[in-house]
């Protein structure tokens, strides 16, 4: 038994594209990624993953779905141990036994809302707000235009204690809401609440569906504490996990190939203004391996940015610890070092993009940054100082992956120690410590085959493909198909999809996990219902319009029926007209 709104924080939190790229090798097209499809043999790829929809499709089998039918149909997880396996990942634990709360989700819905429009409130008050002045010449005086101002979103939240709560919390609940979803600070004792962003320039931090999950907000006046405040943890922003500037530099730059690490937001939005429009930063905390993972997904190298003073060099080599275990081959991480008193945001102001991305090009590849540092306090011409360095290296160099970048680490070792690499490998014990990474087992090629049934299953799998159909129908439309009892399972899917905001075929297919239709909907929705997407809509609509025309005929002739078994002498006017009807319009054959 896991909660529904589990199964949908759990979705909202997962990528599509971090699950399967591992699984299938996609290429950025346009807004989404296409591959060879997993599901069937194909020589050119008609398999389709959407990063916005959150939805893969296959354009040649019609195999579609969301992460989590990814991962039960690729890796042929049940769907318990796929939750299970997502939910590992975005670091929560499956709730056992647990009570569901449909509460949850609509609350994390609603969170999205009110933060959106916290964003377009911020945005209005930079144009219109009386003092918006101390603003606009706050952004113009650090060099930001006004386009690069809206594609990042920027905005203004003015001074003074209640603006944002006065225009956004009309009820309690709003105000609760405006507190679960970190735009007012309340403090408990006195029983008040208060803007937590008050007079700051304000940076949307966007997830990469593009929606805004929480806000770092700057000082205007740089003795004011603390410079940069943060949205705190909340059902939708988990911050270990979360790089400013990906969505935007996912719009910016058609074909990403690589990331630069920044450490501020006026860093990324300065590059971004410069033409540098590929960079991100983690939010105030180290660069985490997870947070590297996410971009070696998107990109094959990423390029650190830190300062060149001790407290950057000590983010590198921290940056550079946790890469070491998302390193696969393929993959490349680079260090560059900004000169001292400069970050990117000044630096790119007065060299210009051309001088900037040639320092990137010549940033310090990862190994040379290694054995470097390491080196740094040794002396290498000594014995003593090999031993030292291999000794200190080996642990590390461990947790690489197998494969060739790992050999090419032992080799750079070999070289700075003299040691034969082949010996190194026997003396260290590298060659037997390497973590192997799990790869999927390979995909058997299924046939699906459309089992021609009745009208109602028809019309169900189409909406279990694509839920949205649901939306096309008016109440007038389902009550014609309200009475009859074999029906009822789609009318009521038809009315969840109606009431729910957002939806696909796993959330629409993980509603029903529980209850007694589940196998058979998830039967019904591995089946194809041979269509393109286009053709889903009005197959649909017409499957229920010759629904209503079979009901309507039944029950026709059920009266018909009742009517022909009573003697025509009890019949009444009407009754005798109808049956008489009928009889003419239908005679005997
Ligand atoms: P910096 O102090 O280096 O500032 O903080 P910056 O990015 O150069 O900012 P500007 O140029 O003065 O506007 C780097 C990053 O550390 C986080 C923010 O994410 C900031 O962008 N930070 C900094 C905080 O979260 N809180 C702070 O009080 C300061
Ligand atoms: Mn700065």
């Amino acid at each position: 038994m896991i909660p529904q709104e589990f199964i949908e924080e759990v979705l909202e939190r997962t990528d599509i594209v971090e699950i399967i790229e591992p699984r299938v090798t996609l290429k950025k097209s346009g807004q989404n990624y296409t591959g060879l499809c997993p599901f069937h043999d194909e020589k050119s790829p008609s398999f389709s993953v959407s990063q916005d929809k959150q939805f893969y499709y296959c354009f040649g089998c019609q195999a579609s779905g969301s992460a989590l039918k990814f991962l039960m149909e690729f890796d042929r997880m049940d769907f318990v141990s796929s939750i299970e396996h997502l939910a590992q990942r975005v670091g929560l634990e499956v709730p056992r036994d647990q009570k569901s709360d449909p509460g949850a989700s609509q609350k994390r819905k609603s969170i999205y809302e009110v933060l959106d429009q916290s964003t377009s409130f911020f945005r209005e008050q930079l144009k219109s707000h009386e003092s918006r002045a101390r603003a606009v010449d706050y952004l113009k005086g650090r060099g930001l235009s006004g386009e690069i101002a809206r594609d990042f979103g920027v905005g203004y939240a003015p001074p003074g204690w209640d603006n944002l709560m006065s225009k956004l919390a009309i009820s309690n609940a709003d105000r609760q809401l405006l507190i679960d979803s970190g735009m007012l600070t309340e403090q408990v004792e006195e029983g008040k609440t208060y803007d937590r962003f008050r007079d700051r320039i304000m940076f949307p931090i966007r997830d990469l569906r593009g929606r805004t999950i929480a806000f770092g907000g700057r000082v205007l006046d740089d003795d004011a504490k603390p410079k940069y405040l943060n949205s705190p943890e909340t059902d939708v922003f988990h911050k270990g996990r979360e790089l400013y500037g990906l969505f935007e530099a996912r719009k910016r730059v058609r074909k990403l190939n690589k990331l630069i690490v920044v450490e501020g937001y006026m860093d990324v939005v300065a590059l971004a203004q410069h033409g540098v429009g590929y960079s991100v930063a983690t939010l105030g905390t180290a660069t985490s391996t997870d947070h590297i993972e996410r971009m070696f997904r998107i990109v094959p190298q990423i390029v650190f940015c830190f300062d060149g003073d001790n407290a950057g060099r000590n983010a590198a080599w921290k940056a550079l610890l946790s890469t070491l275990p998302a390193m696969e081959d393929g993959c490349s991480a680079k260090f560059l070092f900004v000169p001292d008193g400069d970050d990117p945001d000044s630096l790119i102001r007065r060299e210009g993009q051309e001088k900037f991305e040639a320092r990137i090009g010549k940033a310090q590849g990862l190994t040379n940054f290694f054995f470097q540092t390491l080196g740094s306090d040794l002396d290498l011409e000594s014995v003593e100082g090999r031993a030292a360095l291999s000794k200190l290296s080996v642990p590390l160099i461990a947790q690489v992956s197998e494969g060739v970048f790992k050999q090419l680490m032992i080799q750079e070792l070999s070289r700075r120690t003299g040691v034969d690499s082949e010996k190194l490998l026997g003396i260290t014990g590298l060659d037997r410590s390497s973590p192997t990474r799990e790869r999927p087992p390979p995909v058997n090629q299924r046939q699906r085959q459309l089992k021609q049934s009745g009208l109602g299953e028809h019309a169900t799998r189409i909406l279990l493909r694509q839920p949205d159909v649901a939306n096309l129908l008016d109440d007038g439309g389902l009550a014609k198909l309200d009475g009859v009892a074999e029906w009822q399972l789609l009318v009521e899917l038809v009315r969840w999809i109606q009431q729910a905001k957002d939806t696909s075929p796993m959330l629409l297919l993980s509603h029903y996990q529980d209850g007694p239709y589940f196998d058979y909907l998830r039967g019904l929705a591995e089946q194809d219902p041979m269509l393109s997407q286009d053709q889903l809509a009005d197959e649909f609509l017409d499957t229920l319009r010759k629904m209503v025309r079979e009901n309507e005929s039944e029950q026709k002739q059920r009266v018909i029926d009742d009517l022909t078994q009573k003697p025509l002498s009890e019949l009444s006017p009407v009754e005798r007209d109808l049956l008489t009807n009928h009889r003419r319009s239908k005679p005997q054959s």
